[in-house]
């Protein structure tokens, strides 16, 4: 049996994707097709708005902004799972054999992972027309494959991950209380599972961003990126004011009291307009557009994100939470 094969003699050459599914799948190339489409309307839409974000990030964005975009990505990343170096991370990595990238985009994570563990096999899957780019980019990574479906159904065994990574995803799919029960079920027992959610902020922001995503469902991409494009203005605009402002703590908006720089209150506490600087218009755009544009965006509080990992009986390994999520690695 594979299982009892020591890691370090088992290549990932051994292992065959198509015996990972609980259903018969065709592999063409690196690449697998389970599902296109959702019956469900917001996921359906999500899908098409994130297919729309990627394919303008990966045809527009010059190569020295991707770099940088990617390059700021990773760094979040190891704060956001609990490792302290890209060193630290490969070497948790290379005793998982198999991985999976639960909502992978264009495969920039998914292509690291394997890269920085060769004998693993990586396995990302996105609902977006995405996977297509990403499956044609990284060909040559033969530890590498990619799946179009849904991580909510993935068809993959029962106990057939060792570690799963679901990186700024679980809160675009229709439920995703059954997306996370779902992949705690193809998690091996003793397998870690990283997952970040976004935050609840305070009620003024979380009306307006509900407000939002009813108009969205019914927005033309062309509109979306218009009003996306307002966004990064707006937030550059409120940046270039350099003001500090005390507030005092309005606990019936669950605003937090406290010096804070001007756009930064209003961002955390009102309209999200995101603008960064060092990362420019055209970034700080595709931002705005990934918050606004998908209508499936639930939002946690800590104790919500906490319930869930309990309900599903993971241990927390690690926590972190920022303004505007909350992150951990969860053994099962
Ligand atoms: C904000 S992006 C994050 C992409 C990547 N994990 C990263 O960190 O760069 C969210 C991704 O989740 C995907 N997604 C949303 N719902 C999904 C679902 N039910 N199944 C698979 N992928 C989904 C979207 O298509 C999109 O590519």
């Amino acid at each position: 049996m594979l299982s009892n094969i020591p890691l370090n003699l088992l290549p990932m050459e051994t292992i065959d994707i198509a015996n990972l599914f609980s259903e018969k799948v065709k592999v063409i190339d690196n690449l697998i097709h389970l599902a296109d489409k959702s019956n469900a309307q917001n996921q359906e839409q999500t899908n098409k708005a994130f297919s729309e974000k990627w394919q303008v990030v990966s045809s527009s964005s010059t190569k020295e902004d991707r770099k940088k975009a990617i390059s700021r990505q990773r760094k979040w990343h190891l704060s956001l799972y609990g490792f302290k170096s890209a060193e630290e991370l490969s070497f948790f990595l290379t005793s998982k054999e198999i991985i999976i990238d639960a909502g992978c985009g264009l495969g920039e994570k998914s292509s690291w992972l394997a890269e920085m563990s060769p004998n693993s096999l990586v396995i990302g899957i996105d609902f977006s027309e995405s996977v297509y780019q990403a499956a044609e980019k990284f060909k040559e990574q033969k530890n590498l494959y990619f799946v179009r479906g849904d991580i909510a159904n993935t068809k993959l065994k029962k106990n057939v991950a060792d570690y799963i990574l679901c990186d700024q995803v679980i809160m675009h799919t229709e439920k995703p209380d059954k997306t996370f029960a779902h992949l705690t079920s193809i998690l091996k027992k003793g397998g870690e599972f990283s997952c970040y959610v976004y935050r609840k902020k305070a009620v003024p922001r979380e009306l307006l961003d509900s407000f939002f995503r009813e108009k969205t469902k019914k927005y033309s991409n062309q509109e979306l990126w218009e009003f996306s494009e307002q966004m990064t203005a707006l937030g550059k605009q409120f940046s270039e004011l350099k003001t500090q402002i005390d507030v005092p703590d309005i606990p019936l908006l669950e605003i937090k009291g406290g010096k804070y720089d001007m756009q930064r209150f209003l961002y955390w506490n009102f309209i999200k307009c995101f603008w960064n600087e060092e990362l420019g218009w055209e970034t700080s755009t595709y931002t705005n557009f990934d918050w606004y544009s998908p209508s499936n965006a639930k939002r946690y509080t800590k104790k919500e994100f906490e319930t869930m990992i309990m309900d599903n009986h993971l241990q927390i390994k690690y926590f972190h939470e920022e303004e505007a999520c909350f992150s951990g690695r969860f053994i099962k």
